[in-house]
């Protein structure tokens, strides 16, 4: 049998056609990816829906005419487009509809870490199912070309740790504290009416957005198997401004840190505040802006650093995961799915540790504290008192040699049984 090659006009003709976009959710970010599409002059994207609920009071002038404004998102799986562009945040109805995209041959580009995050991999393998693309580059920390560099840039070396600090809000909490000298209370409000945290601030301050994102890294950057609830997750309520000047005393700062590391067929994953050195690239990022530092067995340390969130940083995630999809698009052999790597999950990690207390002052309580912690086998290594403080409410810190985090756990409730504390004690890892 002879078959006639492709005539030339068609291939050429089939490369150049746009790529259809629908955007679905005309928000932050939705808003500045419709201006980037709309204002490049290169013809491979191009804009053919919004889809908002009550659509009308979103409607602007500078989206093209022929771009059709609706709220039935039917309207975009009964169209030719190419790709679903998922901007509304959330599970429901966000989950529905990438399905239902996915399902009817168009690939989906979402920001949306919540989904990707809890179920990332099925909406994945239903892609690929379906021999469509889902992509999400812009889930986590916002502008910074992460899980690309980790997949593609970093791809042939073995990285066995991730930390960065994922989430603006608590960064920008923590350096009001550190920096104005205000309480934790007072920084939140700030950031809320600064519009840096929702008025319902508990997915940002109580690490569940962190976690997400780590959850999302974790798979990409590990090949883990891992779920949010999987992370050993706290918030920064308790961080308080003694905690700064005793920190700074250690020559550390204090951060919202993210963490994953793979030993021993373990992967330790953790949110939570801890001390970092002052000179390490996690204590330098201010604001909202975003770090994850990556750790490979053959290429060392990698840093990605820059703006992790706000709508025009993140519509420029989006706008190249769509420029990948359009030079990719008819590429119908997708990846296939690594299986993931069989680690057992534990927030258990190892480090050293600073505990601060607060207490009525008496004689006694050193010895006390150094009882408990002996029984436990725990090592303390110094112990710090700043003066000037009231003997009623008296703060000072003991610092631990390294030892697991559970170990200390079990001798700090132990302790909070002790009757001489103002203030439960707070403890924190110290990362070197
Ligand atoms: N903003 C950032 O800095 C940032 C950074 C990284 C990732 N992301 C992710 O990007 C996504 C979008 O975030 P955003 O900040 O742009 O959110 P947003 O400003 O709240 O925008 C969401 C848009 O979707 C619309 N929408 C919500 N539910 C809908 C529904 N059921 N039906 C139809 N329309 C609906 C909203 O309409 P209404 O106006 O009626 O509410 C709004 O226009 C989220 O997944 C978020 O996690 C955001």
């Amino acid at each position: 049998v002879v078959t006639s090659p492709k005539p030339i006009k068609e291939e050429v003709e089939f490369a150049t056609e746009p790529c259809k976009v629908a955007l679905v959710g005309f928000g932050t970010v939705g808003r500045s990816v419709a201006r980037i599409l709309t204002s490049r002059s290169s013809q491979d994207l191009r804009l053919t829906h919004v889809v908002n609920r009550n659509v009308d009071r979103k409607r602007v002038d500078w989206v093209p005419r022929d771009v059709a404004w609706t709220q039935s998102f039917d309207d975009v799986l009964n169209s030719d487009i190419d790709v679903v562009l998922e901007l509304v945040g959330g599970l429901d109805p966000a989950e529905h509809w990438v399905r239902r995209s996915l399902e009817s041959g168009k690939s989906v580009v979402t920001a949306n870490k919540q989904l990707i995050a809890r179920h990332g991999p099925a909406l994945q393998k239903l892609a690929r199912e379906n021999g469509v693309h889902l992509l999400f580059g812009a889930s986590v920390a916002g502008g910074i070309p992460v899980l690309l560099g980790l997949q593609e840039g970093l791809g042939g070396d073995r990285i066995h740790r991730i930390s960065g600090i994922l989430n603006g809000t608590c960064n920008y909490i923590l350096s009001q504290i550190e920096n104005a000298h205000i309480s934790f209370g007072e920084a939140l409000e700030q950031a809320q009416a600064k519009g840096f945290a929702e008025a319902n601030a508990s997915e940002d301050i109580d690490g569940y957005d962190a976690r997400a994102k780590l959850t999302i890294l974790a798979r990409t950057a590990l090949n883990a198997d891992l779920e949010p609830e999987q992370v050993a997750t706290r918030g920064i309520r308790e961080v308080e401004q003694i905690d700064f000047a005793y920190a700074h005393d250690l020559g550390c700062t204090i951060r919202q840190i993210s963490r994953a590391e793979v030993k021993d067929k373990t992967l330790f994953a953790g949110v939570q505040p801890a001390l970092v050195p002052q000179s390490s690239a996690l204590a330098r990022v201010t604001g909202s802006q975003n770090v994850v530092v990556s750790a490979g067995e053959f290429g060392g340390e990698t840093v990605f650093s820059g703006h992790g969130a706000g709508g025009d940083p993140t519509a420029v995630a989006v706008v190249s995961d769509l420029l990948w999809l359009s030079r990719n698009r008819h590429n119908r052999v997708t990846a296939e799915s690594k299986s993931a790597a069989d680690l057992t999950i534990s927030g258990d990690f190892k480090s050293a540790h600073y505990v601060r207390f607060k207490v009525a002052d008496k004689p006694g309580i050193l010895a006390a504290l150094a009882n408990v912690f002996s029984r436990h086998e725990i090592n303390v290594d110094a112990v710090l008192q700043q003066a000037g403080h009231s003997k009623s409410a008296l703060p000072f810190v003991i610092t631990i040699e390294p030892c697991r985090v559970e170990k200390l756990r079990k001798a700090l409730a132990e302790i909070r049984s002790l009757d001489f504390h103002v203030a439960p004690p707070v403890d924190m890892p110290i990362l070197t």
